[in-house]
């Protein structure tokens, strides 16, 4: 048997009609667009749109990235997908202490308005979806989008896109939370409440495995922590009195694509098959939308090498098929550069060719998840789908997927599969082509995108023209109506949006909340 997979379920040499003996189409796979969606959450799914390509982008200046937009517009994407750097992602201005050294690092400088107005410039807001990639201060950014789109003359119910707003994954992985859990469920619950009235079309929050599995979660960990995050945050919308297909049509998901294809289409089949489950069974939905479980889709970072950097436009690509036979609404493909740096234009722009390579050149676009019916991708999918219901059954022992991130299940999970595959690639037992076989004596030279160093210190001037521009009494005035609103009950997410209008800055407002609700302080689980 080889166990070529990810999770270490084994895959076997040849799957006969004895592995789908117990098969029962009709209940497992059901059609195209209709209940348990595993075949995908559309009936025509690609033959009439394909996915959206969304390559995630920004990095330096609001000016530099709106650029990088526009590049990417004109080269066919077709949806944005912005990056943040770490102090707005940390909700900290551009010139607070903890920024220095990070400001337009791995993603663009957001401080107010002002700098919204030029990321966004000249792009219509009315007909582009843009995801932002922003977790804690998630609820910040979206109404800067909103006051922008307002300028525009475009109306918050017109508007379409994502915010990422998934903190619970940042305590288990990636790092930038900023509340504790309880004021940051709070935070998500107000920002569900506020978009179901204000902006419809909007996904309120991108639950997300992606950081999880670069952490080194197996696919099955991957979609079972995530939902079981997803529970967490459905369960706090409904203890907010939000009906669940109020809110749950607008979750959305977001997952790798690694190069172990097969298991990962299984992975995807897997999940939808859970999730509509789990919504109409466990939470009584009754609307179609809130049983599709919609994701968007990033090719594998971790198994990107920065030996041999070309070869990685062949990992990007078999990774991006996983996605499309696995039925993704969206998808970012990884420039091959991105181990070794930020992607230049031209790794940029090849990234997305690959994708249209296999939207427009190949068949796998020509009919509806191919892969239903297959002895071994079926089987596959039940493999993956028993191992995650078992990780999601632990999670709830545990009293539901916070209490477990508190004990710190989900992180020393992923740890134990992250070193069982680190020991497999040391003994050369698992091959990185490049790496530690088929490797060369002298590498390519290679010149890497550099970021301006002086990017800093002009962000830093434009904000301290922007604070002295502004009406600074209105904005206490409206700071202090936030800061009212966090310690009471009342949806934040007004006074937010009134405080960034007069130009109050991310950071004021973030400030703001930690005066009320304080900081999360990791403490050592186990
Ligand atoms: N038939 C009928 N209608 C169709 C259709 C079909 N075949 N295909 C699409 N449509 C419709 C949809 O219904 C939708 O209309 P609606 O909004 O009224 O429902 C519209 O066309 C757009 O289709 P999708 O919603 O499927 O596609 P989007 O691209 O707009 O949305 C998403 C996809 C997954 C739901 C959304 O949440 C999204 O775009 N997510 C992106 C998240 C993202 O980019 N994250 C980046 C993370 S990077 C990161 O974390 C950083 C680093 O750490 C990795």
């Amino acid at each position: 048997m080889h166990d070529r997979s990810e999770s270490g379920t084994p895959i076997h040499p040849v799957y006969g009609p004895e592995a789908l003996a117990d098969f029962d189409p009709a209940t497992e796979l059901g059609e195209p667009g209709a209940f348990p969606y595993t075949r995908g959450i559309r009936p025509t799914m690609y033959t009439t749109r394909p996915w959206t390509m969304r390559q995630y982008a920004g990095f330096g200046t609001a000016a530099e990235s709106n650029a990088r937009y526009r590049e990417l517009i004109a080269a066919g994407t077709t949806g944005l997908s912005v990056a943040f750097d770490l102090p707005t992602q940390m909700g900290h201005d551009s010139d607070a202490p903890l920024a220095a050294g990070e400001v337009g690092k791995v993603g663009v400088a957001v401080d107010s308005i002002e700098d919204m107005r030029v990321l966004l410039d000249g792009i219509p807001l009315g007909e582009v979806s843009t995801s932002m990639t922003i977790n804690a201060p998630a609820a910040v950014l979206l109404l800067l989008y909103e006051l922008v789109a307002e300028e525009q003359g475009v109306a918050p119910e017109q508007l379409t896109g994502t915010i990422q707003n998934d903190v619970l994954k940042e305590y288990i992985a990636r790092g930038t939370y900023i509340f504790p859990p309880g004021p940051s469920l709070r935070l998500v619950a107000d920002t569900f409440a506020y978009c179901r009235e204000r902006m419809p079309r909007w996904n309120t929050i991108s639950i997300s495995g992606y950081h999880m599995a670069e952490a080194g979660a197996t696919p099955a960990q991957e979609i079972a922590f995530t939902l079981a995050d997803a529970i967490a945050y459905v369960e706090t919308a409904l203890a907010t009195g939000l009906a669940v297909d109020e809110f749950a049509p607008r979750l959305s998901f977001f997952f790798v694509a690694r190069t172990t294809l097969l298991e990962e289409v299984a992975k995807f089949r897997a999940a939808r098959r859970i999730w509509a489950r789990l919504m109409r069974d466990r939470f009584g939905a009754r609307d179609p939308r809130s049983m599709m479980l919609r994701f968007h889709t990033q090719t594998a970072g971790v198994q990107l090498t920065a030996q041999q950097p070309e070869v990685n436009l062949a990992r990007v690509t078999i990774q991006a098929l996983a996605a499309v036979l696995g039925g993704t609404q969206s998808l970012h493909t990884n420039s091959f550069d991105e181990a070794l740096a930020l992607p230049t234009q031209k790794a940029a722009r090849l990234a997305l060719r690959t994708q249209q390579v296999i939207a427009h050149e190949t068949d796998v676009t020509a009919t509806v998840d191919p892969f239903a019916g297959s002895y071994a991708v079926e089987s596959l999918t039940d493999d993956v789908e028993a191992e995650a219901l078992r990780l999601m059954a632990e999670v709830e022992e545990r009293g539901g997927a916070v209490r477990a991130i508190e004990e710190g299940f989900q992180k020393a999970e992923i740890e134990r599969a992250a070193y069982r595959v680190a020991q497999q690639v040391d003994s050369g037992e698992r091959v990185v082509v490049g790496v530690n076989r088929f490797t060369v004596d002298v590498e390519d030279p290679y010149q890497p995108l550099r970021v301006d160093p002086a990017l800093e210190a002009a962000q830093v001037e434009r904000l301290a023209r922007l604070r002295s521009r502004r009406d600074q009494p209105a904005v206490d005035a409206a700071l202090e109506r936030l800061r009212q609103a966090a310690a009471g009950s009342a949806n934040v997410l007004v006074p937010m949006r009134e405080a960034l209008r007069l130009q109050a800055t991310v950071g004021e407002v973030c400030t703001t909340l930690r005066s009320v609700w304080g900081v999360h302080t990791p403490h050592e689980t186990f």
